[in-house]
Parts: structure tokens; sequence; C-alpha cells
């Protein structure tokens, strides 16, 4: 008999549509059960809230440090035994004892195929506006483990979007996020959870 199914907790920012679509996607071999917010107001909030799943804001700016508020992230995640962390539009950054903390335990995705368009500076509309501006063809998502490397850790699935010739950012964006980032998202979240969950298995 396999174990429960494997912890999640996302990480958000903003309007949390990736939330979104991992909540309707159902994932069978994990469960979200919390949505941690860098920002109170946040609409994300308001998805996990509607969805029945616990939430809470955890702010950069409420504590003193980096360290100290690492601790009360890392504590809020401990308390609901979470073994899988999924950043979903997470716009705080993490630092190197953080990861490290969490190795291949932490998922992000980032609304290009990485090499390109990524790293230090590269979010929200800045990595359409560098696509557009340099002239690819093709674009796309990637879902990639977080390392101590800005967009840096270990490729696990990546989707290609083409661009149009009257694209803008945001309506490149609008395509990445439904062609690609909806379904990579959950099917990384399954993937990573089955992975863990055989792993949970095997020690028993
Ligand atoms: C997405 O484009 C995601 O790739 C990026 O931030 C955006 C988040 O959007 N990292 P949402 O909050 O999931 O709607």
């Amino acid at each position: 008999m396999l174990t429960e199914r494997t912890k999640i907790a996302v990480l958000v920012s903003g309007g949390g549509t990736n939330l979104q679509a991992l909540i309707d996607a159902n994932i069978q071999a994990g469960e979200i059960v919390l949505v941690v917010s860098s920002q109170a107001g946040a609409y994300a909030l308001e998805r996990a809230k509607n969805a029945g799943i616990a939430s809470c804001a955890v702010e950069r700016k409420a504590y003193p440090s980096q360290e100290a508020f690492e601790a009360a992230l890392i504590a809020t995640l401990e308390e609901k035994g979470i073994e899988l962390i999924i950043l979903a539009g997470y716009l705080t950054i993490l630092s190197a004892d953080f990861t490290a903390k969490y190795p291949n335990r932490i998922l992000n995705i980032h609304p290009s195929l990485i090499p390109s368009f990524c790293g230090k500076g590269y979010y929200g509309l800045r990595v359409h506006e560098e696509a557009l501006r340099r002239g690819v063809k093709l674009t796309g998502a990637t879902v990639h483990f977080v390392n101590e490397i800005p967009d840096g850790g270990e490729i696990l699935l990546q989707k290609a979007v083409a661009v149009e010739p009257d694209d803008t950012p945001k309506t490149l964006q609008r395509r990445v996020m439904e062609q690609a980032e909806w379904k990579l998202l959950p099917q990384a979240a399954e993937l990573v959870s089955e992975r863990i969950r055989r792993e949970k298995n095997e020690r028993v």
C-alpha cells in the first residue's frame, strides 16, 4: 500500500493563476495543504480560501533580517509537515541556506525556455519584453528545481510556445501562461509528488 499523499505548500506573491491551475488539476500523488503569500493582500490568498486550503502571509518586511524571515517561513512549513514547496509567481528571494535545506524539494515555474531570458532581474513582464526585443520565434515555460542560483537548478519540464508577429509583452505573457505554465506546473507537481511518495514508501 502506498503511503499518504505528498504534502505540498505553494508560495505566491500575486494573482495566483498558477496556484489556481494546481488546485484545479486535483493532483493525485500530492495534496496542497498550505499557501503562503509574500504579500498580505495577494489575490492568491482568496483563491486558497475559496478552495478551503490553509493560508497565511509571511512578509519579508515584517522581520529584521533575512534569517529571521526564513526562520519564520520554515517554522510555518514545518508545522504543516511540508514535503514539497512550489514557487508559483513567488517574488521574494530565498537564500542559499534556505534552498540547501530542501534539496530537490523546491520547484519553480519560469515563463521562458531556460537558459534564455532567466536569472537575476528576469521576472514578470520583463521576461516577455526581452523575448520580443530579441525577436525569438519560440518562447515557453520551464519548471525547474530551485537551488542557490536564480533559475539555475535542474530543469524538470519545458514547453514551447510560438511568438506571434503582433504580440505585445502582455499578449505573449497570457499565451505562455495558457499554453504552457498552467499545464506544466500541475504535471511537475504530480511527477515530483509521486517521486517523493515512492521514496517514502521504500523506507516504510
Ligand atoms: C507567472 O508568469 C510565473 O511564471 C511567474 O510569475 C507569474 C505569476 O502569475 N513566475 P500568477 O501569480 O500565478 O498568476
